[in-house]
């Protein structure tokens, strides 16, 4: 089963740049890779998937919902079933590790105990449960990656999307994340990957769709 779908996806930013042609699909519990030079238009296809971006043509379909016909009430809805996480990590700097997690289930009103049994599971799953009351400024990059991509699991997505999630780590503890990303794909969960680093990927055995110039191409 699709559980991402583009077709002839056009996008255009003021300025005239954007996606000229994409066409992309993720199959439930796959990994794929998305890669390309930088500009290519990676991160613009991930900011279409989470809805932050609408198509000008084609249209993007996620789970059940359509960039066609998706009501703006709804994105927030889209996207907890979606997780992102960045390259530069993007956590709360004044809440510790636990609280990052927390964040988004106390914004929906999970009941406590709930919270606290699922932000526990999910810093055991990533293993940074160690670090849960140090704040981020006191972990490196490797650790706060792993706190970023806990908070993108704690709602069990379909999928987690990831914008170059390696870009800012060195190579050994690059590849210490690219081993947790293949594990959370292993046990079910979608995984599509944005990169220019082309070494990186070759390593993998995953699908790969390349795009160039805002052009997907296979
Ligand atoms: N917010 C924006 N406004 C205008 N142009 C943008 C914006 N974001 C990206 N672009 C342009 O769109 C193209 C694709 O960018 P992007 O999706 O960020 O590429 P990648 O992630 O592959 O590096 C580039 O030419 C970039 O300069
Ligand atoms: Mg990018």
């Amino acid at each position: 089963m699709k559980i991402i779908r583009m077709k002839n996806v056009q996008m255009r930013y003021p300025n005239g740049e954007g996606l000229k042609q994409v066409n992309l699909t993720v199959e439930q519990g796959e990994f794929v890779f998305l890669v390309g030079p930088s500009g290519a238009g990676k991160s613009t296809v991930l900011k279409l998937i989470y809805m932050q971006e609408r198509p000008g043509l084609g249209q993007v379909q996620v789970g059940q919902f359509n960039s066609a016909k998706i009501r703006p009430r709804d994105i927030p809805y889209l996207r907890r079933q979606l997780g992102i996480v960045f390259q530069d990590f993007r956590l709360l700097e004044d809440r510790n590790v636990f609280e990052n997690v927390a964040f988004a289930l106390r914004v929906i009103g999970t009941r406590p105990k709930e919270i606290k049994k699922r932000v526990l599971r999910v810093l055991g799953d990533v293993g940074i449960s160690h670090k849960r009351y140090q704040m981020p400024y006191h972990l490196s990059g490797g650790e706060q990656q792993r706190v970023a991509i806990a908070r993108a699991l704690v709602n069990e997505p379909m999928v987690l999307l990831a914008d170059e999630p390696t870009g800012n780590l060195d190579p050994q503890t690059a590849e210490e994340i690219m081993q947790l990303l293949e594990e959370i794909n292993m046990r079910g969960t979608a995984v599509l990957m944005a990169t220019h680093n082309y070494d990186l990927v070759k390593r993998y055995n995953h699908r790969v769709v390349r795009i160039e110039g805002g052009v997907t191409l296979d």
